[in-house]
């Protein structure tokens, strides 16, 4: 059943809503709604409930990104007695402003660090977190290889999330459709992938797969139906037409309205999550 803002925002955690009041309406794109900020919030801090993460928690960030869409239910989440060490390669564009007008700013530490090679010689962390960060990977190896970095310094567990590739209706189709042209998108372009990222969403199993060869011992799996809107597929067609190769940007063009198309008529709606709490070898 289809969620409304208002309900959600009742749900959510004092200290969440208070922040997202101190932010207000951040609307970076005309395209996205009034409300989307707080949409992409509410469901970040859904996905969390299932991290089970304590006041006074050290928490590790992997991919923060530019808008600190899950640093700042995270901040919220551990107290003034946690921290948020948010560690991004590199995009970094709103998240002081966002991070500084929530009120948080005391409780988070960004980091610019590849998370496959992470600064930390012990397992000092008591919790790893990647939430959508795994489609910005540069590929399945580049994914084995920060989890194994996760794996090796928290003290115990890590918790992953990631959209699944499935679609339960149209508006989940229509957004999956958007996305999945991304990354073709940034290939014909010739723009580095590595920094473009959005792989195609990987399975349940592809990503347990993952988690196991990079050294997990025990790995627990749901997949989450969010039941909420999402706005983040849609980019402007104006990339598609600097791509150099006619019958590439021909193809693309009629592949990127038909999506559009997708998006105006059925909505976009946020697929199911999968997500993975995952414990390392005790020594
Ligand atoms: C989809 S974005 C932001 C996800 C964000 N956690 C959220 O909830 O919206 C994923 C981020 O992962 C970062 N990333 C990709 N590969 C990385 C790596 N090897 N090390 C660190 N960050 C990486 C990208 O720069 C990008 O900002």
């Amino acid at each position: 059943m289809k969620r409304n803002i208002e309900d959600t925002l009742n749900e959510m955690q004092p200290e969440l809503l208070k922040a997202l009041k101190n932010i207000g309406i951040y609307q970076p794109h005309p395209r996205l709604p009034s409300d989307w900020f707080q949409w992409q919030i509410a469901e970040r801090q859904m996905i969390l409930n299932y991290a089970e993460i304590a006041s006074g928690t050290n928490i590790l960030e992997i991919g923060c990104g530019g808008q600190a869409i899950t640093t700042i239910p995270l901040a919220a989440s551990v107290g003034e007695k946690g921290r948020v060490i948010a560690v991004d390669r590199g995009r970094w564009h709103d998240f002081w402003k966002l991070i500084g007008t929530s009120g948080l700013k005391n409780r988070v530490i960004p980091l610019q660090e590849d998370a496959r090679k992470l600064p930390f010689p012990y397992s000092c962390f008591d919790l790893v977190v990647c939430v959508h960060g795994i489609r910005s990977f540069d590929n399945h190896q580049a994914i084995a290889d920060a989890v194994k970095e996760m794996l090796r310094v928290t003290k115990e567990r890590i918790f992953l999330a990631e959209s699944s590739p499935i679609a339960r209706n149209l508006a989940q189709k229509a957004h999956i459709t958007m996305y999945n042209l991304r990354s073709p998108m940034f290939l014909a372009l010739g723009i580095d992938y590595s920094t473009a990222g959005d792989i195609p969403y990987l399975s349940r199993r592809e990503l347990v797969k993952i988690v196991k060869k990079a050294g997990a011992t025990r790995v627990e799996t749901r997949l989450i139906e969010v039941n909420m809107p999402h706005h983040l597929a849609w980019f402007p067609l104006s990339m598609i037409e600097k791509i150099r190769d006619k019958k590439t940007r021909g193809d693309m063009k009629e592949k990127w309205k038909k999506a559009v198309k997708m998006l105006d008529k059925y909505g976009e709606e946020h697929p199911p999550v999968i997500v993975v709490n995952a414990w390392k070898k005790q020594s």
